[in-house]
């Protein structure tokens, strides 16, 4: 077993090198993936544990990443709380009819949320056979769940959400509260099947304000992470740069900053303890290898010898990204 990345997690890496893997590491700028996509749609390819195992594998054969992550999504819950989901080319996520305020959100509760995800856990049991690296397994963060429920999909506004948990936050609080409960479930499950860390992903809490964050982000990310067997946590939000005072105060093992963040100045203001992930922009891996080189030789030298520090991108990998800049950016951490 490759531990790197569980030695940076608890803040124990000496070997020189931080760890690497990248947000949504398997994914369409692999032709691999591309492959087994015109064969299955993508539903079928979340749903099936030996195609799960197969497409979780393919960025670690290819790359030699330090970690896997589990090949699923975090909008596959919805599903288990009795949504609708689907995935349409070229718009993303839909969540169709999706929630509304007036709706009796109690109908959420006491679904059967571990039976109805039992392909996640059983992918997670067939890769924990053969994997060679640690494995991530995840979930969205209350909030961000809400959001995909309450909008039907990806939105950059936010409108419907924002207008209901401003002008009814008690009904909005017990809405994430039915959705940590569901998320614990899920996380738990993934645990006990053999997951070596949990990552939360609050994509979308960058659209808070300062008092909600804390009251619908951070509390929520909190109260699941409470609810948890032990296992390392690392939180991700969009706004991490912003808010990791908060997401540190929350105690994880790690948290995953986004490319905005000043990697040194949040490391001196937050103390040794903490992992620290991230925080190449995205965009860079569009650019060319030696763009890729001279962006993250800067970050290595930021974190140099940093024992818990996991190299990661500030967002998920792009699907235009060329192989050849994955490739400069892997050859660059390995030599370092
Ligand atoms: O990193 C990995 O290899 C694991 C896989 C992973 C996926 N989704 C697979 C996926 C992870 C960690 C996620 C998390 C996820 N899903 C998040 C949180 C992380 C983040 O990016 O902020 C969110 C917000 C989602 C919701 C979601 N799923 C969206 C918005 C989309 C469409 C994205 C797009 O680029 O079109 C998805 C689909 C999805 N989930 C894909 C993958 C690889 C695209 C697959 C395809 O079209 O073939």
């Amino acid at each position: 077993m490759n531990n790197l990345a569980l030695q940076a997690l608890s803040g124990k890496n000496r070997s020189g090198r931080p760890p690497l893997w990248l947000m949504r590491q398997a994914g369409r700028y692999m032709h691999e993936y591309q492959a087994i996509r015109k064969r299955h749609d993508l539903l079928t390819l979340f749903r099936t544990p030996e195609l799960i195992t197969e497409v979780t594998k393919l960025p670690i054969d290819a790359f030699g990443f330090d970690a896997a992550i589990v090949f699923s999504d975090i909008l596959l819950i919805s599903e288990a709380l009795g949504f609708t989901l689907r995935f349409e080319e070229a718009v993303g996520p839909i969540i169709d009819p999706p929630l509304s305020p007036e709706a009796d959100f109690t109908q959420l509760v006491g679904r059967d949320i571990v039976g109805s995800l039992q392909y996640v856990y059983e992918a997670i049991r067939q890769l924990k056979r053969t994997l060679t690296v640690p494995l991530i397994g995840f979930a969205g963060a209350p909030f961000t769940l809400a959001t995909y429920l309450i909008e039907g999909g990806s939105s950059r506004l936010m409108r419907k959400t924002k207008r209901w948990f401003f002008q009814e936050p008690e009904s909005f609080t017990r809405l994430l509260d039915i959705l940590a409960m569901a998320t614990i479930e899920h996380l738990n499950a993934q645990i006990d099947a053999g997951v070596d860390a949990i990552q939360i992903f609050d994509s979308w809490a960058n659209v808070l304000p300062a008092p909600q964050f804390q009251a619908f982000a951070a509390n929520f990310m909190d109260k699941v992470m409470k609810g948890l067997k032990p296992c390392p946590i690392i939180l991700f939000c969009r706004g991490s740069s912003l808010y990791a005072h908060e997401l540190a105060a929350i105690k994880p093992q790690g948290i995953s900053l986004d490319w905005q963040a000043d990697l040194p100045k949040i490391r001196s203001s937050l103390g040794k303890d903490i992992c620290l992930q991230g925080n190449l922009d995205p965009d860079i891996l569009l650019t060319s290898p030696s763009v890729v080189r001279k962006e993250a030789l800067r970050i290595m030298e930021q974190m140099r010898d940093d024992p818990a520090f996991i190299f990661n991108l500030g967002h998920g990998i792009l699907p235009e990204t060329p192989r050849a800049n994955v490739e400069a950016l892997i050859a660059c951490v390995r030599d370092f």
